[in-house]
């Protein structure tokens, strides 16, 4: 097929936020010891954390960071997490069946964080902490010093305040598998409180509340509703998580996108109810704080419950998908989804970062590789920076389980400072390539330079300690004529990326 792609320069969605490329690190599995941090691994730095993947983290563009859970995070006390490392509890993880040894906590995360370049997203306890532990977390986080919490956080060799800015209010809190789930109305009064607690210690804080767990939810969006209108002065964004896996049809698979769309766009909705409704001034924003290819349904991690070996062990391997080529697509999808959102996603994050349904993978010990997923994720964080664009295109559709989804998925966005338009395409065809005739308008005269491409001739294929490059992408450079009018190849299921200046 050929497909015209017509895009103005004025055609702006708006500016993308750069945390929209964020991702998460929780205490689960191998994410934190042996992921992030291993001491005595060759790689690991003075503080222990391993610096291979430091580098990988660097590399693959994340920007924020959410910590320490997940749903970890609704029994964890943080003052577990704090002061000398031989003197922490170990303790009994609620969430996943595991031991804690809490040899890592928020200190440690803070110089990670530092060395990483990223923001940290703290999350509080909701489930069985209280709104005064809530506030005495922040108050050792961020109060300048004079106080019993602030001068602690002195003593334990952090003498400035850390001055987190993103906080979340508790985690899936409409969950039955969560420790302390609530109903809609006990978690907005519980968080409301927290909020008004919170925002009196720093007011210069943001605030998500949780939203729905995921879109098929029973509660799903009557539990948003509440959650808003009670809230809707006191929350700066509403959280929503979505996980995607291929259930047999790689067709329905690849229009994730689709559900993901309308998931936030059912999300935008309410949220301008709620506001109509409390009749505010104030944007409540959209943190896509949770979002990946999970495998749940056919890789069970609920094994451990039943198997007496295998509960309560230290950083057990949980949660370790190895993701595909075709993951890789799916990917690419789902980015898009959010770029093209970016007037009402502010935040979102990549669930999760290392080892735990992640895009690095560590061996104990031993070496770390980039799945298939990373390379999806580094172009759009990289490179989808500046303005998100609208395009108009006759695109043919196909059916899929979510309804008719676009052959082609795409984003567009302006970088000013590059004067660079940068094209992100997911071919969902499966045998044959698309041309996309681009018609590219008020933007002066272009040239396509280079198209990386993301391709595999087995949808299967997987990156490999063996075989680490197995699939990652091939950079063309492109011989095209100055003008407005390019001719675009994108060839059967394949994820590309096109920058043109
Ligand atoms: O990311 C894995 C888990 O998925 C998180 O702990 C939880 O918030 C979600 O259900």
């Amino acid at each position: 097929p050929r497909i015209t792609y017509t895009v103005h320069a004025d055609s702006r969605i708006a500016r993308i936020d750069p945390r929209l490329y964020g991702s998460f690190v929780e205490h689960l599995g191998r994410a934190v010891y042996t992921g992030i941090y291993e001491p005595g691994h060759p790689e690991a730095d003075e503080q222990g954390f391993r610096q291979d993947v430091l580098e990988l983290v660097k590399d693959i563009g994340v920007t924020t960071v959410r910590y320490p859970g997940g749903n970890f995070v609704s029994g964890f006390n943080w003052r577990d997490g704090i002061g000398p490392k031989e003197s922490r509890p170990v303790r009994l993880d609620y969430a996943w069946i595991s031991k804690e040894t809490n040899q890592f906590g928020i200190d440690e995360f803070a110089n990670w964080s530092q060395k990483a370049g990223v923001t940290p997203m703290i999350a509080v306890n909701l489930g069985t902490g209280t709104p005064q532990e809530a506030g005495y977390f922040l108050e050792y986080c961020n109060h300048p010093s004079g106080t019993a919490l602030s001068d602690l956080r002195a003593a334990h060799g952090r003498a400035a305040p850390y001055d987190f800015k993103l906080w979340c209010l508790g985690n899936e809190m409409d969950g039955p598998w969560q420790t302390g789930q609530l109903s809609a109305e006990d978690y907005m009064k519980k968080a409301r409180e927290t909020a008004k607690i919170m925002r009196w210690i720093d007011p210069e804080i943001s605030l998500v509340a949780c939203g729905s767990s995921h879109s098929a939810m029973p509660t799903f969006p009557e539990w948003d509703r509440i959650v808003l209108e009670g809230l809707y002065e006191h929350i700066d964004y509403i959280s929503c998580h979505q996980y995607y896996e291929n259930e047999g049809n790689p067709k329905d698979f690849l229009a994730s996108f689709l559900n993901m769309d309308n998931f936030i766009e059912t999300i935008t909705s309410t949220i301008n109810y709620a506001k109509a409704k409390t009749r505010s001034d104030r944007e409540v924003m959209i943190s896509f704080d949770e979002w990946n290819v999970w495998y749940l349904k056919t890789d069970p991690w609920d094994a451990v419950f039943k198997d007496k070996a295998k509960r309560f062990q230290p950083a057990p391997p949980l949660l370790e998908d190895h993701y595909s080529f075709l993951d890789a697509l799916v990917i690419g999808g789902l980015l898009c989804t959010l770029v093209n959102h970016a007037d009402r996603v502010k935040m979102a994050s990549l669930a999760q970062l290392v080892n735990v349904i992640a895009p690095i993978f560590t061996q104990p010990g031993g070496d770390v590789i980039r799945q298939t997923i990373f390379w999806p994720f580094q172009m759009v964080a990289t490179y989808g920076q500046g303005y998100a664009l609208r395009s108009f295109s006759r695109c043919p559709t196909f059916e899929t389980r979510y309804g008719d989804a676009r052959l082609v998925q795409s984003a567009l966005v302006y970088n000013e400072e590059r004067q660079q338009i940068v094209l992100f395409a997911l071919n969902c065809d499966f045998s044959q390539q698309v041309t996309l005739a681009l018609d590219l308008q008020g933007f002066g005269v272009t040239r396509p330079r280079t198209q990386v491409l993301l391709q595999h001739q087995d949808l299967n294929a997987r990156n490999t300690f063996d075989q680490p490059d197995n699939v990652s992408p091939r950079t063309l450079s492109l011989q095209a004529e100055p003008g407005n009018h390019h001719d675009v190849v994108l060839p059967p299921l394949s994820w590309n990326m096109l920058l043109i200046d």
